[in-house]
């Protein structure tokens, strides 16, 4: 039988994938998800009729990344056509459940007795936003791995709270709207009818993504890690946790690695890269079904549009020594980098001219 060949060592099969709307990007900290996100929008862009990148990390950088301002509410993204941006919060603090939380009150007991449902009700909320303003492809940049398995939960989570509030209110029947009002609560939708109201017309746009989520023609999970022991291990979480929740995750960017070729005369890279091709190795045996992305250590951050066009083509190709002169931040690097390659190029000439002698 033919051995079947690798999946593709870039994400340009994203691109292609035309039918895909909900894009997540997510990894440990620190690893290049906001960049890679980034990139990753920027080249959809250019393919897509719209397309909204939304960070919901609390600690935003998406505007550290692009050098722009965004806010709650998608900003043209200045320099891409076709990208907006947008960061949003999805904590309690943002929404109107807060105040059920403040003092001691029969609804802050039920809603904590629910782990995560305030959170929940908070993204349904901005999913809902999101859902009505027709992009035709929307990326995540989550927050490091633990908060988005968190949120990834929130239509179970919704349901639940759902669930367990109709219990009550079977249970209970009117008497939970004497209790409410006796309690001091008033009746302007900061009741439990108003809570359970609430949930009701979110259960139709939740489940509705929840099924979105689960189906790989319209959502996929790009983790994004780097060539070290603790990424490697928290990669494989993720990527089991993702086979739980039943979401397609197919490719996993591998960032930051110190390609033989960029060492110098450094002892220490070179110790770097010995390391790190142990890791890859593993990657390489664990994930050989994955579209495995290898993406270069740069001498610079990736900050500015221009850096995240320069950084996006390598999402798109496999890497090579030659291709990597692309990715050059200034013209002074692109400079230094051809003068080393015609230098190495007279050597091998010299070389060759002297064997002939
Ligand atoms: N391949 C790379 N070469 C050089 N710098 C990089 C590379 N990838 C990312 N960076 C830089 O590393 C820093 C961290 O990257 P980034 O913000 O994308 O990570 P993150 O996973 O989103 O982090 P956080 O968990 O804090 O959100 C940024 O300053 C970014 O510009
Ligand atoms: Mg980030």
């Amino acid at each position: 039988m033919a051995e079947e060949t690798p999946p593709d060592p870039t994400l340009s099969h994203l691109l292609d994938h035309s039918t895909l709307k909900w894009i997540f990007v997510g990894g440990k900290g620190g690893v290049g998800k906001t960049t890679t996100s980034s990139s990753l929008a920027v080249q959809l862009a250019a393919k897509r009729r719209s397309v909204l990148i939304i960070s919901t990390d609390p600690a935003h950088n998406l505007s550290d990344a692009f050098r722009q301002k965004f806010t709650r509410h998608p900003t043209p993204v200045e320099g891409v056509d076709n990208l907006f941006a947008m960061e949003i919060d999805p904590t309690p603090e943002q929404t109107d459940l807060a105040e059920l939380d403040s003092g001691p009150n029969f609804l802050s007991d039920l809603t904590s007795s629910i782990p995560g449902i305030d959170e929940a009700m908070s993204f349904a909320e901005v999913m809902r936003q999101v859902q009505s303003f027709d992009y035709e492809c929307i990326v995540f940049d989550t927050a490091p791995t633990g908060h988005t398995l968190r949120l990834l939960q929130f239509p179970a989570t919704l349901q639940k709270g759902l669930s367990k509030l109709m219990s009550l209110r079977g249970a209970f029947g009117g008497m939970l709207g004497q209790l409410t009002s006796m309690l001091g609560l008033t009746e302007d939708g900061n009741t439990t009818e108003g809570l359970l109201n609430k949930l009701d017309s979110l259960k139709n746009v939740v489940d509705e993504i929840g099924r979105q989520f689960r189906d790989p023609e319209l959502t996929t999970f790009v983790c994004v890690c780097i060539p070290e022991f603790l990424s490697l291990y928290e990669t494989e979480r993720l990527v089991q946790e993702l086979a739980k929740f039943e979401m397609d995750c197919s490719s996993i960017v591998i960032n930051q690695i110190i390609f033989p070729e960029m060492t110098g005369s450094s002892r220490l890279l070179e110790a770097r890269v010995r390391m790190q091709q142990r890791y890859l190795a593993q990657f390489d045996d664990l994930y050989e079904d994955f579209h495995l992305v290898k993406l270069p250590l740069l001498e610079e951050e990736v900050r500015g549009t221009d850096a995240l066009l320069s950084f996006s083509k390598s999402l798109m190709r496999k890497y090579s020594a030659a291709a990597s002169a692309d990715l050059a931040q200034s013209s002074e690097d692109d400079l230094r980098q051809e003068l080393q390659r015609l230098r190495q190029r007279c050597l091998e000439l010299e070389r060759q001219l002297a064997s002939h002698k």
